[in-house]
């Protein structure tokens, strides 16, 4: 092993910057050559076990052969024609395969798209052309992306929003139940009642097309909700003719340990929006919804030159395949579990590691200082440096930028998460 990042790659850097925009951020440099079951294989030839997944997206790992065959076979019969122009069968599989998986057994239908915030916006167009209202709730600690609807619909300033400006109108955001940060103990139902007075009073139900949430907060810090917030809010958008967006992008397709992190507490959207893990790196999204909801756009409305292409779609379909064949919900289980397992005893040495928490293979934890509470984001840049220099890729999240969140691959051998959890555990040590 090389010093991380190595000659190679420091010299490939120099490359990046010359011709690479300085806004596209880089949170290890090295450049990577090789990527499976767990691990990249970097430039200099290093091996470096991966908590990111890519953020999120290589559940079934970076060449999973159902995905890498699919797609081969998929662009050697044809790369596009345009669902729009003449359609193909991979976009309907992909549908189809939604519609069975997402939550809720009443008919839906499916748009595709290229990315999550891509998504997010027309499930925002979807909801409107529907209710034929325009105001849009979000919450706080909120991510939806980076265009500019969603990143008014994003909580985080920087670096996402700053200097963008001006942003998209008629996006409200509403307190979230974020059980660490409370300063009194509130239940999800009370928490839930709290964002519903604020939406109640500042806009109106009446006025509301929909109501967008992350079931588990993903760039916010892997915020889950107390148990009862997100059923309380569907029973209010339900009582209101406000359509439910959960915005699944992070949390769907095994991650938590559930299909989606709605199944956990059985609360049915209306409308679900995908991305990440769906399509195993390749880039594919999705709006799933009620079938009465999605149908309320006038023909031509929805669509895009790429969305759903067939290669993507090739290795969506391929990825689905891994999923249920490798009963990827159970690894997530697993893994999850075995973080937990690990991070609680790096949290009895180690005070400031304070809240961990997360769902499934989707796992974090909130660094704070003496006091308990104020968020040490310093901790966490030198927790993530050693690893980063021992060789394991992790990530950080929250609005405070104090947590550091786990999502390894759900292929990842269980010898692998417990060597990357060793120089997690030691990185703690090194640091304190
Ligand atoms: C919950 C959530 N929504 C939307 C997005 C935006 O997705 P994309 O980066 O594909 O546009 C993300 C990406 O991190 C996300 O986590």
């Amino acid at each position: 092993m090389t010093e991380v990042p190595g000659p190679v790659s420091r010299a490939k850097l120099a490359r990046r910057q010359q011709h690479v925009a300085a806004g596209v951020g880089t949170t290890l440099p090295v450049f990577v050559e090789a990527a499976g079951g767990g691990v990249l294989v970097d430039a200099d030839g290093n091996s470096l076990i991966d908590l990111g997944s890519g953020i999120a997206v290589t559940s079934v790992g970076n060449a999973a052969p159902e995905v890498a065959r699919r797609v081969a076979e998929q662009a050697a019969a044809f790369t596009h024609t345009c669902f729009m122009v003449t359609p193909y069968d991979g976009y309907v599989d992909v549908c189809e395969q939604l519609a069975e998986l997402t939550p809720g057994d009443h008919a839906k239908k499916s748009a595709l798209f290229n990315s999550g915030a891509e998504a997010v916006e027309n499930a925002v167009k979807i909801a409107r052309s529907h209710t034929g209202r325009s105001a849009v709730a979000v919450f706080d600690h909120a991510y939806h992306g980076r265009t500019n609807l969603t990143m008014a619909m994003t909580a985080k300033n920087m670096p996402y929003k700053q200097g963008f400006g001006p942003f998209a109108n008629e996006v409200y955001r509403a307190p979230v139940s974020y059980p660490f940060r409370e300063p009194a103990e509130i239940t999800g139902a009370e928490a839930a009642d709290r964002a519903i007075d604020v939406l109640d009073k500042q806009v109106g139900a009446g006025n509301l097309a929909c109501l967008v949430i992350e079931p588990i907060l993903g760039e916010g810090g892997f915020v889950v909700p107390a148990e009862g917030f997100l059923a309380r809010l569907r029973e209010w958008t339900q009582e209101h003719g406000i359509v439910l967006v959960a915005d699944e992008i992070q949390t769907g397709f095994c991650r938590t340990g559930d299909w989606f992190a709605c199944d956990h507490e059985g609360v049915v959207p209306d409308l679900i929006t995908t991305a990440k893990g769906m399509a195993g790196g390749l880039p594919l999204a999705a709006v799933t919804g009620r079938a009465e909801i999605m149908d309320a756009v006038h023909v031509g409305g929805l669509g895009g030159t790429y969305g759903g292409n067939p290669v993507a779609c090739a290795a969506a379909v391929g990825a689905i395949e891994a999923m249920r064949k490798h009963d990827l919900v159970k690894r997530a289980r697993e893994l999850g579990t075995r973080m937990q397992e690990r991070l609680h005893a790096i949290a009895e040495r180690h005070p400031g590691a304070a809240d961990i928490r997360g769902r499934g293979a989707m796992m974090a934890v909130e660094i704070v200082g003496a006091d308990g509470r104020t968020p040490d984001p310093v901790r966490v840049g030198s927790v993530s440096a050693h690893c980063h220099a021992r060789g394991v890729v992790t990530l950080t999240a929250g609005t405070y930028g104090n947590v550091l969140r786990f999502l390894p691959p759900l292929a990842m051998p269980e010898h692998l998460l417990d060597e990357a959890f060793d120089i997690v555990s030691e990185a703690f040590d090194a640091t304190a």
